[in-house]
């Protein structure tokens, strides 16, 4: 089928939405008509160039969420109808990494998907007969997609989509970062590094862990009013002295948890630093640019805190995503504030444009 797709053809330029070739799903994929994708900067990232593992031509996207159109051979799970938040970070509940429930991080289709591919080392996408790869195993700026059965979460009907989309990346990585890996404790004190949609993410998923006191960091005082709205309790313009002023509040000793956001490395020290001796947890969840090291003075480390990091904040897709959306249709998340603007996806470049601009805090293409 012809579909409209963003397409990157050139590092540094900009992408161009055309007409491409989807084929049919083959055995255990799934074709989905997508009706949302969120604009992150993973896709900005991989679109300048500067992603060293980045790959072209191929159609980007990667926080999608649309209903089921079809499904190949052997797909059990899912069915025409079905709504789904596609997953970048799948979960096959086979693999050796799945079946010992100690991670999210799946390795059953990784190889392929690092290269763009579908797991069968073969594309749907396609354009005059050129081969175009995957992104992230997803490709979303468009107007369907084939994916994986096993990089499907299949959610709640009611949810509306635009908001469901966010679940595929950002918000997810928050929230998991602080319920799944870090496990946020009832009654501690968190301090939340930088508030875009993961730190926001991230002060929402503690204050549903019911933390008594959330601290949330950022330069943008818009963003730290946000931060408030969504259940921060202190809200302060990050800077050299956050160390300093995190252990004055705290008797000297530090937060119990520190979850950073930002994937800045002096960010990143700062969240080790802020963290109580004894029993602090320090979450990156932040990507930092090629090439740079987290600095850690071993004494922090010997001290008792721990420091660890979260892909997709260790959300187990398939499993998880859906029971996050149900606490939005409970009430309990307000996703819809995070959508700043909602564009067709001719406009992806301008998406792009308000992100690079820090102007709101997600852009959402209606792709249906
Ligand atoms: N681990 C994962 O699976 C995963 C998934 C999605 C995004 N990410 C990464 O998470 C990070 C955050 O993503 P985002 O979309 O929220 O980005 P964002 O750019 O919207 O937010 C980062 C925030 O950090 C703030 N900041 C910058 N310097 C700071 C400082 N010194 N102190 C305090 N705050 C500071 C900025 O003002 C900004 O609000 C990025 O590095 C992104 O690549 C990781
Ligand atoms: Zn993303
Ligand atoms: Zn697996």
């Amino acid at each position: 089928m012809k579909i409209r797709a963003a397409v990157l053809e050139e590092f540094g330029q900009p992408l161009a939405v055309q007409d491409v070739e989807l084929a049919e799903p083959r055995s255990g994929e799934v074709l989905v008509r997508l009706h949302a994708c969120g604009v992150c900067h993973t896709d900005m990232f991989t679109a300048s160039g500067i992603d060293p593992s980045g790959y072209k031509p191929c159609v980007l996207g990667h926080e999608g969420a649309g209903v089921v159109e079809a499904v190949g051979d052997g797909v059990t799970s899912l069915a025409v109808g079905d709504h789904v938040v596609t997953l970048f970070s799948p979960e096959c509940g086979d693999c050796v990494h799945c079946r010992s429930g100690k991670t999210n991080i799946c390795v059953a289709i990784r190889e392929q998907q690092n290269a763009g591919y579908l797991p069968d080392g073969t594309t749907r996408l396609s354009r005059d007969g050129e081969v175009l790869r995957h992104f992230m195993g997803c490709s979303t700026f468009a107007e369907a997609t084939v994916m994986p059965e096993i990089a499907l979460a299949k959610i709640s009907p009611e949810a509306p989509l635009a908001s469901a989309s966010l679940f595929a990346c950002g918000l997810s990585t928050g929230l998991g970062a602080a319920m799944y890996r870090a496990r946020v404790e009832e009654g501690s004190t968190v301090v939340v590094f930088g508030l875009g949609m993961v730190g926001l993410g991230a002060v929402v998923g503690a204050r549903l862990q019911n933390a008594d006191r959330i601290i949330a960091v950022d330069l943008s005082e818009e963003r730290l009013e946000l931060a408030r709205q969504h259940g921060a309790t202190d809200t302060w313009i990050g800077g050299p002295d956050i160390v300093d002023r995190v252990l004055s509040e705290t008797d000297g000793f530090g937060a119990d948890f520190a979850l950073e956001a930002t994937g800045n490395v002096a960010v990143m020290r700062q969240a080790v630093e802020a963290t109580r001796v004894g029993w602090g947890v320090a979450c990156m969840t932040g990507v930092a640019g090629k090439g740079e090291t987290l600095d850690i003075v071993p004494r922090y480390v010997i001290t008792g805190r721990t420091v660890m990091g979260a892909s997709f904040g260790g959300v187990k897709g398939r499993t998880q995503v859906p029971q996050l959306v149900d606490r939005y249709l409970a009430g309990d998340i307000d996703v819809d504030a995070f959508i700043s603007h909602r564009l067709p996806l001719e406009d992806v470049i301008r998406g792009f444009d308000l992100m690079h601009h820090q102007d709101g805090i997600r852009t959402v293409l209606q792709l249906a």
